[in-house]
């Protein structure tokens, strides 16, 4: 064998960041066939991040719909996943983290009997239910998987507990380091007409998202609940808050934020403004996962708004904070961020624990490794 076919299945706005740079780097592979899948469980937040990057995709199963179920994504990505997978059988599906995406690809191939590498493998809570049903999705697709890609030598440790065998895991930093790397920019200057018109020096800038399906209904009333108190508390704040698209975070969010003039409710910011935006802000508040990765390479203060996570070592860099989803805590912690200085510095340190910008490098060299398409194995990151 001198080409495997490889196919990559996502279907969501992180997803697609963290896979952009890897199907690059296996699109310019000669021994590799590089199929790109992608369910379209997000349509325009997958879009923006298709076009950055300017990924052109073989299928389109296009299974989005308003307010969908865990059900629906489930029972649609299965079925029309199948009929790609049996008319391309490929030798290698890659999933990435821990999406119903992720999880559904990887039991299609598994039906298929096809091989299946997981990026981002082995993160974990230990909390079956936070996140829902994030942290099942990605236990689950551990187990199938032929490949696992760990982020950091923590996550292959996780791997390893629960009996995957070392051969079958390799650590290689987050793909996320590399994708970012791409956009965040010195000097930057934002397209966004709301970002071009805030006072960046008289204004102590906020950057807020919140999505997670655990936090709808009594998490987003708090969260929000406490921005309008941390603006209160603190005269310089105003906040950033670009709204996903889902329309329960939307109706919340306007409910509670929307009669506050220091709150900028935006739409979902192109990848490129989103990260640029990161690195301009003063400190983010967010339940999301992939930022809680990418600002601590930023040396933003990161106060996340969920009661566990799986990112340790990014709270044990310092950067972030989890703070849970009580309205007193949320605001204990903003207004020490703005009032001592000290915490603040401490926070604000650029360590990043989640890779050097070659995750895909290693990623593509190991498959061809372990398709014998190379000799030699490849240095794992952190010799991990
Ligand atoms: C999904 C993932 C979550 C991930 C998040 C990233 C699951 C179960 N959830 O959650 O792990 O953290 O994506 O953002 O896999 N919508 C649009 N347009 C879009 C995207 C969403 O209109 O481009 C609306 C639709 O009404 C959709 C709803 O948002 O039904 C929810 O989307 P869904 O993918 O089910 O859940 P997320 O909360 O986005
Ligand atoms: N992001 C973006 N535009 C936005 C908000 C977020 O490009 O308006 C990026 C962010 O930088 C990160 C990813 O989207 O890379 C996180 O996505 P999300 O919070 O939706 O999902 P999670 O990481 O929680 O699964």
């Amino acid at each position: 064998m001198d080409k495997i076919k490889v196919m990559t299945v996502f279907g969501t706005r992180p997803e697609a960041i963290k896979m952009a740079p890897l199907i690059k780097e296996l699109k310019l592979n000669k021994n590799i066939e590089c199929v790109v899948t992608v369910t379209a469980q997000h349509r325009e937040m997958l879009d923006q991040v298709l076009n950055l990057f300017e990924i052109r995709t073989d299928y389109d199963l296009d299974i989005m719909s308003n307010q969908q179920t865990l059900v629906d994504i489930t029972v649609n990505v299965l079925k029309k996943l199948d009929l790609v997978i049996k008319k391309e059988t490929p030798d290698l599906i890659l999933v990435h983290g821990d999406t119903t995406t992720t999880l559904i690809g990887a039991l299609s191939s598994y039906y298929n009997q096809i091989d299946i590498g997981h990026v981002e493998a082995g993160l974990r809570t230990n909390n079956k239910y936070s996140p829902f049903p994030e942290e099942m999705n990605r236990h689950l697709t551990g187990v199938l998987a032929d490949l696992n890609f760990a982020p950091t030598i923590n996550n292959k440790k996780n791997l390893l507990e629960e009996n995957i065998s070392e051969d079958k895991i390799f650590v290689t930093g987050n793909t996320v380091i590399d994708a970012i790397k791409e956009v965040v920019k010195d000097n930057y200057q934002f397209q966004n007409e709301n970002l071009k018109e805030i006072n960046w020096q008289g204004k102590k800038v906020i950057l807020m998202t919140a999505h997670r399906r655990e936090n709808i209904g009594k998490g987003f009333k708090e969260i929000f609940k406490a921005v309008n108190t941390i603006i209160k508390n603190n005269p310089t704040a105003e906040f950033v808050f670009p709204l996903h698209l889902n329309p329960l975070v939307r109706k919340a969010a306007y409910k509670y934020l929307k009669a506050n003039d220091k709150v900028h409710l935006i739409e979902p910011l192109v990848y490129e403004e989103f990260a640029n935006l990161m690195n301009r802000a003063y400190f983010i508040m967010t339940d999301s996962g992939g930022i809680q990765e990418e600002a601590p390479g930023l040396g933003k203060p990161v106060l996340v708004l969920r009661d566990t996570t799986e990112r340790q070592e990014a709270v044990e860099a310092g950067t972030v904070k989890k703070v849970g989803v009580k309205e007193k805590n949320i605001v204990r912690e903003a207004d020490r961020l703005f009032k001592n200085r000290k915490a603040y510095l401490q926070m604000a340190e650029a360590i990043n624990p989640y890779g050097d910008g070659k995750a895909v490098q290693r990623i593509v060299d190991f498959i061809l490794f372990r398709y014998k398409l190379k000799g030699v194995k490849p240095e794992s990151f952190q010799g991990g």
